[in-house]
């Protein structure tokens, strides 16, 4: 592997996507990559101020939608883009499909709209529209995930939703890769860790070999 490689990571909350991710960085450091890890909303120190608004303040929709793209479009301008411009191989922990998923899926905002802005942020010099190279979807039932997470630390706004919120995520994640299938491996992340692991690394050779 020897080109750049941008790699995002979605589920809902408690599908345990965190090790996996960490799992990876290793996994790639130790086949002589660089690797940059990151994750939205966050990943620039003023990004990271958005996250907090947006994880911790209500608000409409659309100022949610918004902040999220403005997140995206300081994390893609100031770390994204300048580490696959070396190369490197990106491991984001939440991109775009997150916003489809969340805001689209789970708060029922305007798919059409969000197109727009997915265009508007993720334009980039040389490329007409970025996007991962692979996206991860570690696909859990929310009865299972709400599980989980009732052992978790405080929950944020999001992952104190109700378990129908987190269907429709789902079902929103589930529209996304319907619409770009051959970007997305989905997991089953309802399997031992080890298994889940094994399916990771075979979805990142498999999209490597290609
Ligand atoms: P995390 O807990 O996986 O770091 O994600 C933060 C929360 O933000 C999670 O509940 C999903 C939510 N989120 C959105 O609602 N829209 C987005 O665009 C992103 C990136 C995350």
């Amino acid at each position: 592997m020897s080109r750049s490689w941008f790699i995002s990571f979605e589920g809902i909350d408690g599908a345990g996507k965190s090790t996996h991710i960490e799992g990876l960085a290793q996994w790639f450091k130790s086949r002589g990559h660089v690797v940059t890890l990151t994750r939205e909303p966050g990943g620039t120190p003023l990004a990271e101020k958005l996250r907090e608004l947006a994880l911790h303040e209500s608000m409409d929709s659309l100022t949610e939608a918004l902040i999220m793209f403005a997140a995206r479009r300081e994390h893609l301008v100031q770390v994204i883009e300048p580490a696959l411009a070396r190369g490197e191989v990106v491991l984001c922990d939440r991109f775009t499909d997150a916003t489809f998923a969340y805001q689209g899926g789970g708060r029922g905002f305007d798919w059409q709209v969000l197109q727009n802005l997915e265009q508007m942020v993720q334009k980039v010099p040389n490329t007409n529209l970025r996007q991962p190279d692979l996206t991860i979807w570690f696909d859990l039932p929310p009865a299972v995930a709400a599980q989980r997470l009732s052992t978790a630390r405080v929950p944020d706004k999001f992952e104190s939703q109700p378990q129908s919120f987190f269907e429709s995520v789902r079902y929103g994640y589930a529209k996304r890769m319907q619409e770009s299938p051959t970007r997305f491996a989905q997991i089953a992340a309802d399997q031992s860790r080890e298994m889940v692991w094994l399916d990771v690394v075979r979805a990142i050779e498999l999209a490597y070999s290609k």
